[in-house]
């Protein structure tokens, strides 16, 4: 074959390829959802992705959005840095995911947030906390990153006021994990609105997220008789420490963050404790009602009765409505388009009303529950 001929065949393929490329017509669109499915907090993840799979399927049951079928991605991204930045990487750059529900910690979110601003992929993080997430290092707003829940300066403000004002207390003793961000945020935030409002901190003590042994702290908290102790940290560091807590006979109430909110929270050992937190199933406006119903009838516990969904699912499932509804509002697979959208959308959520302010977080009420003989009781609502 000649030279020519050779070229002319090779044009006409690549001519043909392209055509069919733009007579494909779009049928999908892909919703990535990274959360924490193994590792050191499971129950964040499964109910992560639960909740987000909820309002995917009733979105695909009312023909999907822009009349495109949502497919999702799910990753697992273990609550930490690497395993989020690989699980990130993978749904851009093998799945070509633009919109990205995740992740659920901090010191995940925050990593996975440079990747999705780079990339120009719009990311809601249902329940990282942590003011970094949406913000640089120079305070400007990251403008593919928002998230649907209320921020750590807030949750701790929350925290210290009930402490001085609910439970009287005077004295506090801080425990917190250095090196977590949610953590180390919130204790912070804590220990700033705890002094302002006259409280004194009579201790404060770090652990690393390794540590299964508490006793050498505790021994300080118990030699200092403050009257509660501050644990801003996730479920499985707050089974441990209270439970040595209780065993070494410290009474001083312990109170923490969002961080608690956990099927696997040890309700014996943590009992006597606060926690600040985004929703309670015992809200009675109609939305959250119809959210536990239909919750309740997807997903079962191995006994058969129906799941409760926590503050995981229920912001999970805010975030991807939240997502769906600005693809929607934009009118195109676009998202540049969709996160311009995001930013100027009213979202009536299961866990609250939800616009952005110029930091892309929204401005929501915090709960404060109590572990109760068993139970989680809700005690207040604190509005910003
Ligand atoms: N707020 C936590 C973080 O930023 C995550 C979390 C939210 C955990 C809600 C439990 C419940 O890391």
């Amino acid at each position: 074959m000649s030279k020519r001929i050779f070229t002319l065949i090779a044009l006409l393929a690549i001519a043909a390829s392209m055509m069919t490329g733009c007579q494909q017509k779009q049928t999908e669109i892909k919703i990535a959802i990274l959360a924490p499915l193994s590792g050191a907090v499971p129950t964040f993840g499964e109910s992560t992705r639960d909740g987000a799979l909820l309002a995917i399927d009733e979105w695909n049951a009312k023909g999907g959005v822009l009349g495109l079928k949502i497919v999702p991605v799910v990753e697992d991204s273990q609550c930490s840095a690497d395993p989020a930045v690989n699980a990130a990487n993978k749904v851009i750059d093998v799945d070509k995911v633009h919109y990205i529900i995740g992740e659920v910690c901090s010191s995940a979110s925050i990593p996975m947030s440079l990747i999705a601003n780079e990339k120009h992929v719009v990311q809601i993080s249902p329940t990282s906390t942590n003011a970094q997430v949406t913000l640089n290092a120079d305070g400007s707003v990251k403008p593919y990153t928002f998230r649907a829940c209320f921020i750590d300066p807030f949750q701790g403000t929350v925290g210290a006021k009930f402490a001085l004002g609910n439970l009287g207390a005077k004295k506090a003793f801080i425990l917190f994990d250095q090196g977590n961000d949610y953590v180390r945020g919130l204790a912070e935030a804590f220990e700033a609105a705890f002094t302002a409002g006259g409280g004194e901190i009579v201790g404060k003590e770090t652990y690393v997220k390794e540590d299964t042994d508490f006793s050498a702290i505790l021994a300080k908290v118990s030699e200092a008789n403050p009257d509660m102790v501050y644990l801003p940290d996730y479920y499985n560091i707050i089974n441990l420490v209270t439970a040595q807590a209780k065993e070494k006979g410290i009474t001083a109430p312990f109170m923490g963050g969002d961080g608690w909110d956990s099927t696997d929270l040890d309700r014996a050992a943590a009992d006597g404790g606060y926690f600040t937190n985004h929703y309670s199933e015992q809200d009675t406006r109609p939305i959250v009602q119809d959210w536990l119903q239909n919750y309740g009838e997807k997903y079962k516990k191995a006994d058969g009765t129906a799941k409760v969904p926590d503050a995981l699912a229920t912001l999970a499932y805010d975030a991807t409505n939240l997502m769906l509804a600005a693809i929607e509002k934009a009118g195109v697979d676009d998202p540049e388009k969709v996160k311009d959208a995001l930013a100027g959308l009213t979202w009536e959520g299961v866990s609250g009303r939800i616009t952005f302010d110029q930091n892309h977080n929204p401005i929501k009420a915090a709960v404060i529950l109590q572990v109760k003989d068993g139970e989680i009781k809700y005690v207040a609502t604190v509005a910003p």
